[in-house]
């Protein structure tokens, strides 16, 4: 099964493709993430991605689609994958529907999370993540066990350093502007779902199991 996650800075995708990871024993890419800890590890990429990242705007695509294509033929995607954060620009989705078109294969699901944008500042201002594994929670919504510490690895939780209030007000104007006419892009290809991603998280669960059947 071969799934996109869809949706606005915020919207929940990490939090949904965790659950689906869990779920179909499938793995989760964000591109995101992978940005993230090439910055950590101080790498060419890294250095390239950090300044757009902090900035809220999209890294370049050449940086961006050899990358997942690579990605996505490694052994662990043969029952498929989620990608969460790729593609972001038509380019992108060009991209990927070329390299699978090559192997004979297509995206099964492009699910999108629909949450309006006030919202989404809402919950950025309370997002927190594990400086150590990246793990993601919500000081109201999903608070970790104990305080500013990580559930899964024990690790410092810490605000994410795009998530300043005027950085993810860019985010969700280039959202809107180069990523959400992907909505048309994959409905034209058929395979378009979309749930409400305001709901509580049992329900968005509920919703994705009922589109992945
Ligand atoms: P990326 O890491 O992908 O960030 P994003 O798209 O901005 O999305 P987020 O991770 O912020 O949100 P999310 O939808 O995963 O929500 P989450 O599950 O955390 O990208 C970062 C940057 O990298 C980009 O700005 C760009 O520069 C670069 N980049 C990445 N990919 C790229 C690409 N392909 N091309 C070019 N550049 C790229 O949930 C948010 C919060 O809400 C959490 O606290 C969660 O606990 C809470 N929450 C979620 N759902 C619910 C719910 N139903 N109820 C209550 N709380 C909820
Ligand atoms: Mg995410």
């Amino acid at each position: 099964m071969k799934i996109i996650m869809l949706g606005a800075p915020g919207a929940g995708k990490g939090t949904h493709a965790k659950h689906i990871t869990q779920k179909y024993s499938i793995p989760a890419i964000s591109t995101g993430d992978i940005f993230r800890e090439n910055i950590k590890a101080g790498t060419e990429l890294g250095k390239k991605a950090k300044g757009y990242m902090d900035a809220g705007k999209l890294v370049p695509d050449e940086l961006v689609c050899d990358l997942v294509v690579d990605r996505i033929n490694q052994d662990d995607c043969k029952n498929g994958y989620i990608l969460d954060g790729f593609p972001r620009t038509i380019p992108q989705a060009e991209a990927l529907t070329d390299a699978l078109k090559k192997q004979d294969d297509a995206i099964d699901f492009a699910i999108e999370v629909k949450v309006p944008d006030d919202v989404i500042i809402e919950r950025m201002s309370g997002r927190r993540v594990c400086k150590g594994c990246g793990a993601t929670y919500h000081i109201k919504n999903v608070p970790p066990k104990k305080e500013g510490i990580c559930d899964e690895c024990g690790g410092e939780i810490i605000l994410r350093d795009d998530d300043a209030p005027e950085t993810v007000k860019k985010r969700l104007e280039v959202y809107h502007e180069q990523t959400a006419p992907l909505i048309e892009y994959y409905d034209k290809l058929g395979v378009l779902k979309a749930i409400d991603g305001t709901q509580s998280l049992e329900k968005c669960a509920e919703d994705i199991d009922k589109i992945l059947g």
